[in-house]
């Protein structure tokens, strides 16, 4: 096993959050985000962080690559990651809403319910839960389209500040769940370097209370 800490971090905004209480616990300052390097070592905390897709820090951490990594909570649930969720990082705040163009496309329950998602694994489960039949259509991105051009009735995606669904016309039918950043280990890496990814939780939490 490597002996450095390797850390997965996504790029874009829920890496720079993560980056930002990184910095206040006085790890990652190795990393410049304007470099086109997804690979940074710090010698001297022995820590290595790697930049990738958010949808691929699940990947590395899973398989052991990274020992610890920052995803969001919906991409645990979507791919069932078997992987020990240490914490929540407190940022990263939305929901999972179910949205259409009115209220009405959801009360059909004669009929079988088109939703259109990038999330299907999650979309399957919470419909599985209630008597209505649903056909999911699976999009990589901007779902919203789908109600618009008569592909779906519905969809099923993350709500932040709800501007993109405003800017379709669409509207929350139904919210599903809350979901937000958190903090993922490796299990094996977790019993094997366990003090060190113990340290970074609890001076994680130290500044999630101080800022309480
Ligand atoms: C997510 C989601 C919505 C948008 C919601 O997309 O799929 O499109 O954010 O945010 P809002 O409520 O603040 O408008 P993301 O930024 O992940 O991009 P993507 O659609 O290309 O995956």
């Amino acid at each position: 096993m490597n002996k450095y800490l390797t850390i997965a971090l996504p790029k874009g905004r829920l890496g720079d959050q993560a980056l930002e209480q990184f910095h206040h616990i006085g790890i990652a300052n190795v990393i410049d985000s304007k470099s086109r390097k997804l690979i940074f070592l710090d010698d001297e905390l022995m820590m290595r962080f790697m930049l990738v897709k958010p949808s691929d820090v699940i990947t590395y951490v899973e398989n052991g690559v990274a020992d610890i990594g920052v995803i969001g909570k919906d991409s645990i649930l979507e791919e069932d990651a078997d992987v020990y969720e240490l914490i929540d990082l407190g940022f990263g705040q939305c929901k999972f809403s179910i949205a259409g163009k009115s209220k009405k496309a959801l009360h059909q329950m004669d009929s079988i319910l088109k939703i259109a998602t990038k999330y299907p694994k999650i979309t399957k489960t919470y419909f599985s839960q209630r008597n209505q039949p649903i056909e999911i259509i699976r999009l990589n991105g901007s779902v919203e389209l789908a109600p618009l051009v008569g592909l779906a009735d519905v969809i099923v995606d993350i709500v932040e500040t709800g501007s993109t669904l405003q800017a379709h016309g669409l509207e929350i039918i139904e919210d599903m769940m809350d979901i937000s950043a958190k903090l993922i280990a490796n299990r094996v890496s977790y019993r094997f370097k366990y003090d060190s990814i113990q340290d970074i939780c609890e001076k994680l939490i130290g500044l999630k209370e101080e800022n309480l």
